[in-house]
């Protein structure tokens, strides 16, 4: 455990994709493009634009391909905090959905295993020894063609069908992962069931395999731990964290999860530690609450709503 705070953490938005592929109704291409370049604009430059799976699974991720393309055509942003090029990685689950994504110009593909048995034949109809099969043959290809390769481990906490994950499961498909060429690694507590003690004893085992700075946090927030997930797993050095705007999110094959952290809470959190992240957090409620009116609700992250009360003069701070 390191006591010293990094000066600046990354966050890899991935509201796009992660909290958008559990609404009830797929928002169109057009408005998934607006989403993106408002993260951008409020300074994220890492945002997961999409998924190329099977679109009679996720129907809400169909179009992605369309999405990418739009978002590479603009031009990179010049000026302020969202200088410098943004990364777009795109989920593939499969050497079919690779080809796709190279296609629509992908620089950055993430594959997605997890360390449960169930939930990876429920997510991706194969077992966990298939998948990392598979996914070496998009590490083959990724590294053929230049793209840079991301991988997810799911249930890093618990699974919505086992229950209780050892540590040490998750310890081995992230050292495969790693083994495959991911550069990053990003555990997911899909179910959002962690507490600091499981996250750390998580933690623990995966860095006895893969360095802290090839980790990310994706922690969803379905008890209302996943900040606090963040700030222990800063106290191992990891600084990269998966969050979503509004804490939108969720896993269709992961029934009862709810979002992802709130990409604000973590601004919130890291601006209050002094850690710089890049983003405008005004910006980003902007945008949160641009989300929910396209969603038909109001921002569910309580940060959102502190600052929206805020700005309606009904709170004092
Ligand atoms: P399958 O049905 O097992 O495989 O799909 P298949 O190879 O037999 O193919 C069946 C059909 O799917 C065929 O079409 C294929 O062409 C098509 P048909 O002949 O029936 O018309 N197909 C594809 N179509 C588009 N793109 C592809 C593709 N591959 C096959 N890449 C597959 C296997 C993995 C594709 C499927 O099970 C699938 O799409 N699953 C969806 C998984 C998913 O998107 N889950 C949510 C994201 S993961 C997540 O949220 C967790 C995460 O956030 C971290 C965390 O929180 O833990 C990342
Ligand atoms: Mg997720």
């Amino acid at each position: 455990m390191t006591t010293s705070w990094p000066a600046a953490v990354r966050i890899v938005e991935v509201g796009p994709r992660d909290g958008l592929q559990n609404e009830p109704f797929p928002l169109p291409v057009v408005a998934r493009v607006e989403l993106i370049l408002r993260l951008v604009g409020a300074g994220l430059k890492s945002v997961e634009a999409g998924a190329f799976v099977s679109p009679k699974r996720v129907p809400q991720m169909d179009g992605s391909a369309a999405v990418l393309a739009r978002v590479l055509a603009g031009p990179p942003p010049t000026t302020g905090a969202t200088a410098g090029a943004v990364d777009y990685p795109v989920l593939v689950p499969n050497l079919q959905g690779f080809e796709a994504a190279l296609a629509a110009g992908a620089q950055t593909v993430a594959v997605f295993a997890a360390a449960s048995e169930t939930f990876s034949r429920h997510n991706i109809h194969c077992s966990i020894a298939e998948s990392l099969e598979r996914f070496r043959a998009v590490a083959g290809a990724a590294r053929a063609a230049g793209v840079k390769l991301r991988g997810y481990v799911s249930c890093v906490a618990g699974c919505p069908y086992e229950g209780a994950i050892v540590p040490q499961a998750v310890a081995r498909v992230a050292a495969a992962l790693l083994a495959l060429g991911c550069e990053e690694i990003s555990l997911g507590d899909t179910i959002g069931c962690g507490t600091p003690a499981s996250i750390r004893r998580m933690l623990e085992a995966v860095l006895r395999e893969v360095p802290a700075e090839r980790l990310a946090g994706h922690y969803h927030d379905t008890y209302g731990m996943a900040v606090a997930n963040v700030y222990a797993s800063l106290e191992f050095g990891v600084a990269v964290f998966d969050a979503a705007v509004g804490g939108l999110g969720g896993c269709p094959y992961a029934p009862g999860a709810s979002g992802n952290v709130a990409t604000e809470e973590l601004v919130w959190l890291f601006d209050g530690l002094g850690i710089a992240t890049g983003v405008d957090l005004e910006a980003l409620v902007d945008t949160a609450l641009w989300i929910g009116n396209r969603l038909g609700r109001t921002p569910g992250s309580r940060v959102a709503r502190a600052v929206l009360a805020r700005r309606a003069g009904g709170s004092g701070n």
